[in-house]
């Protein structure tokens, strides 16, 4: 297969922007395609999505949820060993599900429990006590029938409880013989611990929890090639460690690597890779190469490409690492298309030119589930997201080795606010949507496919403006 011959202009340097995928005979409903694709080569995930290990988007709740959803996170490594495999261990420690922490009071009038309860469209919801123990449920259809009165009126016990989480059968299991549509979770003293409801269940495809063989959400973990600390303490609790430097056709980076290739016993993906020729160094040398991360300035936070003249925009730089990656028999490797992905057909479009996955920075950053706080400037909220070259990234010492003081002086990131977006769960459903749809657009039954069938074509500046939504004075966001 060539990928680089699928871009239009083969000696020039391509972005997502300078292309668009080109409509074809179609034969499948968008719901119908099949996005699950592997992040290495043992961890299968069900959406193609993977977090950026970034300081300001994945720690352990967003690798949670994002887990949850089917798609799996990257804990970055500007924390102390110590904190980020405390990190890894919340992810593998958390039920595979949501758990809502919300509950109700005794002494609470059944009309504001009701309201306490639309958010989850549920007929169901805990009572606990002032010492926080739980003590029954209230039905909807009770509520509404003594909409005046106060939840000691209609409480009932409740049996539908579980103290230790087995698995999604054993939440199934309880509600089908309690005949609720809530599980309570409770300590041995039978304090409330939160619930979850059949919605956070009974899963809509292709949103399926991303699940290693012991049935726990699935995580991985930045690292310097050169914290060989680090490697050691991660390995034995991520599925997969993810080399996390800018450039890893580097003579120093790569021997690093087959110092400790040998001893990980987890998957291990390795970049940032952005040329064939490069790619072809690395993969001649490093044995243990479970996947591949590629891109080298597209980065929405990056100033390498702009301050260096140096890059390898990422749709240009997936075609030619996944040819090497061919030409080598490497064939089976995943390869993640990094950096500078804004839409959802910028991911089917590094699809067509070999990409497996695509890892988001910026996107997520944009969640309620990312580390930074809600920012709120006038009536406007913002979330905080930073490159981990940006001078404040790298004031925290423990980024010091990817774009660090040490071996660089130059800043290759900035920092700034992205508009707050939501729950990660909302942003993932409309991402993914928009990927399948761009799929049955041209044809495409499941990335693999992609490879074959997608079709790209340069679009002129004029194109683009076309394309873009115009002529209306004013757009109502
Ligand atoms: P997006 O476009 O999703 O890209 O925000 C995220 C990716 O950008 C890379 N990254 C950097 N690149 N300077 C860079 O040149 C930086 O400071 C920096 N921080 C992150 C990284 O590959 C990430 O996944």
């Amino acid at each position: 297969m060539v990928f680089r011959e699928k871009l239009p202009l083969e000696n020039t340097v391509l972005t997502f922007n300078d292309v668009i995928l080109i409509p074809q005979k179609t034969e499948i409903d968008p719901y119908e395609v099949d996005v699950s694709t592997y992040a290495s080569k043992s961890i299968k995930i069900n959406i193609p999505l993977i977090s950026s290990p970034m300081d300001t988007v994945t720690e352990s709740d967003l690798a949670i949820q994002l887990a949850r959803l089917g798609g799996l996170g990257i804990i970055h490594r500007n924390l102390t060993i110590e904190e980020e495999v405390e990190m890894v261990i919340k992810v593998k420690e958390a039920e595979p599900f949501n758990i809502h922490l919300n509950y109700a009071l005794l002494d609470m009038n059944c009309i504001d429990v009701l309201k306490l309860m639309k958010e989850y469209y549920i007929s169901t919801f805990p009572i606990v006590d002032n010492q926080g123990k739980f003590i029954g449920i209230v039905r909807k259809e009770k509520l509404i029938s003594n909409l005046n009165g106060r939840v000691s009126d209609v409480i009932e016990s409740c049996s539908s409880i579980c103290n230790v989480v087995t698995s999604v059968n054993q939440i199934l299991n309880i509600m089908k013989s309690t005949g609720l549509d809530i599980v309570v979770f409770i300590d041995d003293y039978g304090k409330f611990k939160g619930f979850t409801t059949i919605w956070d269940v009974m899963y809509e495809k292709p949103f399926q929890p991303a699940l290693d063989n012991e049935g726990r959400l699935i995580v991985g973990a930045a690292i310097s090639p050169f914290d060989i600390n680090r490697i050691k303490k991660l390995e034995k609790y991520v599925d997969v460690l993810v080399v996390d430097v800018a450039h890893v056709a580097n003579v120093k980076a790569i021997n690093a690597i087959k110092n400790f290739e040998k001893e990980i016993s987890c998957d291990l993906i390795i970049g940032n890779l952005g040329t064939y020729e490069t790619t072809v160094e690395v993969i001649t040398e490093i044995e243990k190469i479970d996947g591949v991360r590629v891109g080298l300035g597209s980065g929405s936070i990056c100033t390498t490409g702009i301050i260096t003249g140096v890059a390898a925009p990422t749709l240009w730089a997936i075609a030619q690492v996944a040819d090497a990656l061919y030409d080598y028999g490497l064939s089976k490797v995943p390869v993640i298309a990094d950096g500078g992905i804004k839409y959802p057909g910028d991911a089917v479009k590094a699809f067509t030119v070999g990409a497996w996955a695509v890892m988001l920075g910026n996107i997520f950053a944009s969640s309620k589930e990312s580390p930074s706080p809600i920012i709120r400037i006038g009536n406007k909220q913002y979330k905080y997201y930073r490159g981990m070259g940006s001078k404040s990234a790298k004031e925290k010492r423990f980024s010091i080795d990817r774009y660090g003081k040490k071996i660089k002086n130059i800043d290759e990131g900035i920092e700034g606010l992205v508009p707050y977006k939501g729950s990660l769960k909302d942003i993932v459903k409309d991402f993914v949507s928009g990927i399948q749809t761009a799929m049955g657009y041209i044809g495409a039954k499941n990335i693999p496919e992609t490879w074959i069938k997608g079709k790209l074509k340069l679009i002129t500046q004029y194109g683009k403006l076309e394309i873009e939504p115009h002529s209306l004075k004013l757009s109502i966001d």
